[in-house]
């Protein structure tokens, strides 16, 4: 659900017009500031040399297969390629409850192993599925998986340990300065979830109790993070929404400069600080989802991976070349795989933050005064 410099946060827009042009964002910005940027890029590899014998890992978030493109996507994924592989998939899976089964279960036959988190889209409450709010149809869910084999608790794996999750956005997540202006629409009107998912009376997405609500979740699996801790040289652990701030590009780079108050959680990254420890180490990874953004990024001694399907439009304009790349390989013959290149990453890698400039990117600028035209 996002919209943003391609935060893909589209679902988020009621105007569709808007929605049009926010979903154009990225590529666009891609192609225009490519060399302006000083980066080379190099062609993403889609799959690593298969090795027969040896267990490979790999991660997807963002799969909205609720579109027709994306449902006939996942089912062409191989069954024969990944049958010793493991596959996190890291949140919007699917609007409707049907929709979230069938890939689930596509999926499932596809890999030995399928990790999954929930995204927002999934808890969205759709009219004609009969769920009382978001926490019943999440209870649903992950009853689902459980019936399916698909794990959404911590598990140790070869010598990986793996480490599902569950968050929730709050807005004070956003620690930098506002852009404003008549023309930037409010959060109710681009943030769909605000209307489709439904929470008991003392959850709310206007301050930080969802966000606590799902952190909290995690406690439950406190024992078996803790031997995974013991036993586990390589952890990823993965969520859907953004840990921090800075997987995000600046405001002023987004069409949508308020994205960054739906993306992500403290409680996050604070939880993942707790399991690879202050300094991160060598072998910490953490995989997340949410925004649409491809990212591949060492902060802080922790990896950070950003590896989306998202919507068939947003694909045609990808500068990597649609989605031949995906699943993205993390994990193969017992190490990490190579840091890849995504342009907003890449771009962070040699640009300083500038969250006091507020001057809008020329993208962003020229695209508002469309709107008022
Ligand atoms: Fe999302």
């Amino acid at each position: 659900m996002l919209v943003g410099s391609s935060l893909s946060f589209q679902s988020i827009i009621h105007s569709r017009r808007y929605r049009h042009n926010i979903c154009k964002e990225l590529l666009l910005v891609k192609s225009k500031s490519r060399t302006r940027f000083g980066i080379t890029r190099c062609k993403i590899l889609g799959s690593v040399n298969r090795q027969p014998d040896k267990m490979r890992l790999f991660v997807l978030s963002d799969l909205h297969t609720d579109y027709a493109e994306n449902m006939t996507w996942v089912n062409c994924i191989s069954t024969s390629n990944h049958q010793e592989d493991i596959l996190l998939v890291a949140g919007d899976v699917a609007e409707t409850y049907d929709n979230f089964l069938s890939t689930m279960s596509l999926l499932r036959k596809r890999f030995k192993h399928v990790f999954y988190v929930p995204g927002n889209h999934d808890l969205w409450c759709r009219t004609g599925e009969n769920f009382l709010d978001s926490l019943e149809k999440l209870n649903a869910l992950l009853h689902a998986c459980d019936e399916l084999g698909v794990d959404s608790k911590p598990k140790i794996i070869g010598d990986l340990g793996i480490i599902p999750l569950f968050s929730w956005y709050h807005e004070s997540f956003d620690t930098e300065q506002d852009i404003t202006g008549p023309r930037i629409p409010s959060l109710e009107m681009v943030c769909k979830d605000f209307h489709v998912c439904k929470w008991p009376a003392e959850l709310s997405e206007r301050d930080a109790s969802l966000a606590r609500f799902f952190d909290a979740m995690n406690e439950k699996h406190a024992h078996s993070i803790e031997e995974i801790q013991q036993k586990c040289k390589n952890i990823i652990t993965f969520s859907h929404f953004l840990p921090r701030l800075d997987l995000c590009p600046e405001k002023r780079m987004l069409f949508y400069p308020n994205l960054p108050k739906i993306i992500g959680s403290n409680y996050l990254e604070t939880r993942i600080r707790l399991i690879h420890g202050a300094k991160g180490r060598e072998t910490a990874c953490h995989v997340f989802g949410h925004t649409h953004f491809g990212w591949d990024a060492s902060l802080d001694g922790i990896r950070y991976v950003q590896a989306p399907l998202a919507y068939p439009r947003e694909r045609k304009r990808r500068m990597n070349g649609g989605e031949d790349w995906l699943p993205f390989c993390l994990h193969s013959e017992g190490k990490f795989t190579d840091r890849q290149h995504f342009y907003w990453s890449d771009y962070y890698s040699v640009n300083a933050r500038e969250p006091d400039n507020l001057q809008p990117a020329p993208w962003v600028a020229k695209f508002y005064k469309r709107r008022v035209q």
